[in-house]
Order: C-alpha cells, then sequence, then structure tokens
C-alpha cells in the first residue's frame, strides 16, 4: 500500500457522506470532501479533519456535471497527488407514485444518482491507482420495492449494475468495485418530510428495531475501503439491521 492513500467522498457535507470522510480521515486516507451547494458545512468539516491531525480538502462539484467531475479528480490530484478510493455518496430521494412524477423530477433523480455515478465511475476507471476501491451508493429499496420508491429505487438498482459491470471491466488493475445499499439511516434525506409515526413504523421494521446512524453505513464504508475489504469485489452489500 501506498503511504499516503486518498479518497473522494461525494456528497460529504452532511449525512452519510460526512460520517464516511470523518471515519476514513480517522483510519489514515487524506480526503476530498465534496458537496454541490453546502459550502460552509463541508468547509468546516474539512477544518476539523485537519484540526485532528488528518488531511482533507472541501471541493465543490455538482456530480450531474462531466466537467465538474473531471475538475473534482484534477483537483483532488494537485493537493493529495492521487485519488486511490471513491465513495460515490452523493444522491437525492424524491417520492412519488410513478402515475404522479413530473418529467423535472424524474430527470434530477436520474441526473444525480445514476449519471453522478456514472461520471465518477468513468473518472475513477480511468485514474484510481493499483490497489483502489470504489465503494457506490445503492439503497435496500431495490429489494424492498415499496410503492412511491419507483423512480429513486430504479437509479439506484443502475447504480447496482454498474457496480458489477466495472468490477469486471477493471480486471487487471487490482481494484475493487463494490456497492453498499443502505436501509432506512437518520439523515435529512430519509427524515425530512416524514411525520414521527411514519419514523417510528420504519425504524421498527428492521430485527435490530432502530434506525441506522451514518456511523453505521460509515464503518462498512471502512471495511470495503481497508485492508480487510481486499477480496469483496463486485457485490452489493446490505447494511440496514436486516429488514431485507
Ligand atoms: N438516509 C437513508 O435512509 C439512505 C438509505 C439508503 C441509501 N441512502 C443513500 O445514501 C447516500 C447519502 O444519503 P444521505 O442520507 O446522507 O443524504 P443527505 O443527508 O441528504 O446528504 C446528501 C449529500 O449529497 C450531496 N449532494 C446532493 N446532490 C449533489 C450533487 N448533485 N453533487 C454533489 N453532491 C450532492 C449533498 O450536498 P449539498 O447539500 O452540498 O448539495 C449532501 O452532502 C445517498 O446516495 C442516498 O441515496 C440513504
Amino acid at each position: 500500500m501506498a503511504t499516503e492513500r486518498v479518497a473522494i467522498v461525494t456528497g460529504a457535507s452532511r449525512g452519510i457522506g460526512e460520517a464516511v470522510a470523518k471515519r476514513l480521515a480517522r483510519d489514515g486516507f487524506s480526503v476530498t470532501i465534496n458537496y454541490a451547494g453546502e459550502a460552509a458545512a463541508a468547509e468546516a468539516l474539512a477544518q476539523s479533519i485537519e484540526a485532528a491531525g488528518g488531511r482533507a480538502r472541501a471541493i465543490q462539484a455538482d456530480v450531474s456535471d462531466p466537467a465538474a467531475v473531471r475538475a473534482l479528480f484534477d483537483a483532488t490530484e494537485a493537493a493529495f497527488g492521487g485519488v486511490d478510493v471513491l465513495v460515490n455518496n452523493a444522491g437525492i430521494m424524491v417520492l412519488g407514485a410513478i402515475a404522479d412524477v413530473d418529467d423535472a423530477t424524474f430527470a434530477r433523480q436520474v441526473a444525480i444518482n445514476l449519471q453522478g455515478t456514472f461520471n465518477t465511475l468513468r473518472e475513477a476507471a480511468r485514474r484510481l491507482r493499483s490497489g483502489g476501491r470504489i465503494i457506490n451508493f445503492s439503497s435496500s429499496v431495490v429489494g424492498l420495492l415499496q410503492p412511491t420508491y419507483g423512480v429513486y429505487a430504479a437509479t439506484k438498482a443502475g447504480v447496482e449494475a454498474l457496480t458489477s459491470i466495472l468490477a469486471k471491466e477493471l480486471r487487471g488493475r487490482n481494484i475493487c468495485v463494490n456497492a453498499i445499499a443502505p436501509g432506512p439511516t437518520a439523515t435529512r434525506l430519509f427524515l425530512d418530510g416524514k411525520s414521527q409515526e411514519a419514523i417510528d413504523r420504519l425504524a421498527k421494521l428492521a430485527p435490530l428495531e432502530r434506525l441506522g446512524q451514518p456511523e453505521d453505513i460509515a464503518a462498512a464504508v471502512s471495511f470495503l475501503a481497508g485492508p480487510d475489504g481486499a477480496w469483496i469485489n463486485g457485490q452489493t452489500l446490505r447494511a440496514n439491521g436486516g429488514i431485507i
């Protein structure tokens, strides 16, 4: 392993991405904290990692924009000398029955969740160093398939397909490509717009009878990004307390 290992975490200004950036910094990675709009939160996170002795940069890029994603990789290489790990965490969720979803809502979720993941995967496939790891974000709704999750689940099913195929395309490069599929996790993406009753009901669905915390998911990312994940490739890991 190279002495300095470098990770890009997309969508790391809050929620799961923030916890992943903190965890990978603790694991010894230099971390690029990507964000779309929340510059202040991303900068504060970078400063807190640096204050704790780690290395971090906050870098703005909308993952749905291929040129911005190229610039994100360029800036990371300029700051840290290369890229070893990509965590494709940025994502949005807008629920709605298929009969009711408007064109713009469909297009936005495809642009960020599916095309955004494609954009970063393409750069990573071209640039990651030997020994690298790619960790994509799916969702357990790909297995649960509840009403109103149609468009979101479809984007995440696409991410799972990209994961398995890229793992095979990178044969000979010594790079592992996997996905994590969280269940309900206590972040704005899950909590916003839900009643307390709905949150409590969903929290009880898993046999462990609680919501996932961002740190639970960060621990799974840490495993896949670290030495113990070396033999896991082309898989989707459902980190969800047993909900499915
Ligand atoms: N929470 C759950 O229950 C759950 C379950 C299964 C899967 N997931 C998946 O886990 C991932 C993280 O979700 P979360 O719950 O942590 O969500 P969150 O709290 O809403 O955070 C989303 C992050 O993504 C960033 N982001 C959004 N659009 C972006 C774009 N176009 N380019 C770059 N960054 C962008 C946001 O940054 P800005 O605010 O700066 O835009 C924010 O940092 C997502 O892929 C989600 O689908 C979550």
